[in-house]
């Protein structure tokens, strides 16, 4: 039997080719397309040499219209996209607002077109829980209210979530979609062949944890210890891509079995909240690794707390996590030596 096609933008990305490689194992037919900016096509071989087949690929900007047109006449029957293309750094938006706004927003206003000329009508978002901004309450439920963003880069997330909100309820619309809060991504696929590639100084604590102790960054800054949190560091919500990844499949199988409403929102992550303390003690115990770490000032934009509340997506997705923090300190560990110092 043919497999189901399934478009993945920004499939050669961190989120998106573990994702790649979940849907294909599910019996999907994954197409990517990627333009690089902030990826490499390293992914696409590591992709290739886990699922031993090539995975359809276009290298083309999801902002193009005409590029975007040709795809889905190229392709013919895609049933669905997974929408992961965009911009995410949060301190970057706050030097670059236009160029976020344009991509992030404007990518997914062609998708829609896009979608809505060849009749596709399944669409899973990467949304964010930047969205819940500082929440007054934890853990934050999908009906936490959002407030404003502190960001650019989570304004962005929310006019996205608002706009497919919109055109779902359209009287006419076609467009069924699942927007899936990510928390805090980390980790890397067990066979260490795809995982996070950040270019240049990573801004993000993993790839910044695993680089100091491979020696390429002499020491790892905590960004304030003096938050209104047990050890007076953040709290986040720590999710194995693996299992996020595992989401996405589970997100798009539901919207084809239209057992979705138009529109659903889901929070994914771990349901625990962990210390940037308690995520160096974990890598520490996980690897066997010391890592040299400093306490810094507290970083502009950072939320104190959060964590998900993961009842509805495990009742209603069926989303379960399988891997501890300390399997996926130890996969992002496996990954980095496998990048070499
Ligand atoms: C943020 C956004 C998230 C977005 C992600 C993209 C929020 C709540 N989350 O995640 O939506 O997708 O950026 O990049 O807005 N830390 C250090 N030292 C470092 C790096 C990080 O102490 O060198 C700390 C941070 O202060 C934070 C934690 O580690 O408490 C996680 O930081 P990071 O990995 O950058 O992710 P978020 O900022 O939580």
């Amino acid at each position: 039997m043919d497999r189901i096609k399934i478009l993945v933008t920004g499939g050669a990305g961190y989120i998106g080719s573990h994702a790649v490689v979940e849907l294909y194992e599910a019996g999907f037919q994954p197409v990517i397309i990627d333009n690089f900016v902030n990826s490499q096509e390293s992914a696409l071989r590591g992709v290739e040499e886990i699922l031993g087949v090539k995975v359809p690929f276009h290298r083309i900007d999801c902002n193009d219209l005409e590029a975007m047109r040709a795809v889905f006449a190229e392709e013919g029957s895609l049933r669905g996209v997974i929408h992961f293309a965009a911009y995410k750094a949060v301190g970057e938006s706050v030097q670059k607002p236009l160029e976020y706004y344009q991509n992030n927003v404007g990518s997914l206003l062609t998708l829609l077109q896009v979608m809505r000329e060849f009749g596709v009508e399944a669409l899973v978002f990467s949304s964010s829980c930047t969205v819940y901004g500082v929440p007054d309450a934890l853990p934050v439920t999908e009906q936490t209210p959002t407030k404003k963003a502190n960001s650019p880069y989570g304004a962005t997330k929310q006019m996205c979530e608002d706009i497919l909100r919109d055109v779902a309820a359209a009287p006419d619309a076609s467009l069924r979609t699942i927007l899936l809060r990510y928390f805090n991504p980390i980790g890397a696929h067990p066979s260490a062949k795809i995982g996070e590639l950040p270019l240049g100084v990573p801004q993000n604590l993993i790839p910044y944890v695993t680089q100091t102790a491979a020696g390429i960054r002499e020491k790892l800054t905590i960004y304030g210890n003096t938050y209104d949190t047990p050890d007076g560091t953040n709290i986040r919500d720590y999710v194995h891509v693996v299992d996020l990844a595992k989401a996405h499949v589970v997100a798009v199988q539901r919207l084809l079995d239209a057992q979705a409403e138009r529109v659903e929102t889901f929070n994914v992550g771990t349901g625990r909240g962990n210390s940037v303390l308690e995520v160096v003690q974990a890598f520490e115990r996980a690897t066997g690794q010391k890592l040299n770490y400093v306490i810094g000032p507290p970083r502009a934009g950072d939320v104190p707390a959060i964590y998900a509340d993961v009842t509805k997506s495990t009742q209603e997705l069926h989303f379960q996590t399988t891997s501890t923090l300390e399997e996926a300190l130890s996969s992002a560990w496996k990954w980095q030596l496998s990048l070499g110092a």
